[in-house]
C-alpha cells in the first residue's frame, strides 16, 4: 500500500459524531502508554499527527484520521484512549467503558480492532479480559505487540512466543500477531499488508 497523507479528522466521545462510515476503518486500542498513537505516526510516517506523550491517559477521545492512497481506497484509522490508566476517577472508567464498548459494537464500517500489547510484559488480565470480550462480541481482532525495540531481538521473538501459547492456551486459537516498533519501524510493510487485505 502506498500512502500518499494522512490527515486528522475528528474527535468524539460518542459514536454518532463520528465521521460518514462510507469507507473501511480499523482501530487501535490497548492500555495506557502501551504506543497506540505512536505506531499510528508511524504507520503514515507522520510525526506529530496522533498526539503522543510519556504521561499516561492523553488520548481521551475516539479520534479519526483519513489515510489517503494511492490508487485505491481511502480508509479511517481510529485512536481509541486507552484503558487500565490508574489516575483516572472510577466513573470516569465507566464512561470509557460505556463510550468504547459503544464505538465497537456499532461502527458499522470497523474491519478489525488492533489490540496493542506492550512486548515487555508478559500476558495481563486486563488484556486478555479485554480480548474475550471482543471474541464475545464476535468482533474481528488482531493483536500488535509494541516497543520491540526496547528488548534484544531474541528477547522480543521470546515474548511474542510465551504470549502466543498462553492465547492458545486459553482459546485454543491465537489471532494473528504483529511485532512493532515505532523507533525502528519494524513491522510497519507487514502490518500494513494485513491492513490492505481488509480494506479491499
Ligand atoms: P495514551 O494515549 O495515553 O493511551 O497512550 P498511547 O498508547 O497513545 O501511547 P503513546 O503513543 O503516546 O506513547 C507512550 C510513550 O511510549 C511515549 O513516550 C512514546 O514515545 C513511547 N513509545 C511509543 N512507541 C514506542 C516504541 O515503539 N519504542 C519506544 N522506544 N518508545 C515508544
Ligand atoms: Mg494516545
Amino acid at each position: 500500500m502506498h500512502i500518499l497523507d494522512a490527515i486528522f479528522l475528528t474527535s468524539n466521545t460518542k459514536v454518532e459524531g463520528c465521521p460518514d462510515p462510507h469507507i473501511k476503518e480499523v482501530a487501535f486500542i490497548g492500555r495506557s502508554n502501551v504506543g497506540k498513537s505512536s505506531l499510528i505516526n508511524m504507520l503514515v510516517t507522520k510525526k506529530g499527527l496522533a498526539k503522543t506523550s510519556g504521561t499516561p491517559g492523553k488520548t481521551q477521545t475516539i479520534n479519526h484520521f483519513e489515510v489517503q492512497v494511492k490508487q485505491g481506497k481511502n480508509w479511517y484509522l481510529v485512536d481509541l484512549p486507552g484503558y487500565g490508566y490508574a489516575k483516572k476517577s472510577k466513573s470516569n472508567r465507566g464512561e470509557w467503558q460505556l463510550m468504547s464498548k459503544r464505538y465497537l459494537q456499532e461502527r458499522e464500517n470497523l474491519v478489525c480492532t488492533f489490540i496493542l500489547i506492550d512486548i515487555r510484559h508478559e500476558a495481563q488480565k486486563i488484556d486478555l479480559e479485554f480480548m474475550e470480550q471482543i471474541l464475545e462480541w464476535q468482533l474481528p481482532m488482531a493483536v500488535i505487540f509494541t516497543k520491540a525495540d526496547k528488548l534484544k531481538e531474541q528477547a522480543a521473538l521470546r515474548m511474542y512466543e510465551q504470549y502466543e501459547q498462553v492465547m492458545i492456551e486459553r482459546w485454543g486459537d491465537s489471532p494473528n500477531l504483529f511485532l512493532t516498533s515505532a523507533e525502528s519501524q519494524l513491522g510497519r510493510d507487514q502490518l500494513l499488508k494485513f491492513i490492505e487485505t481488509l480494506i479491499s
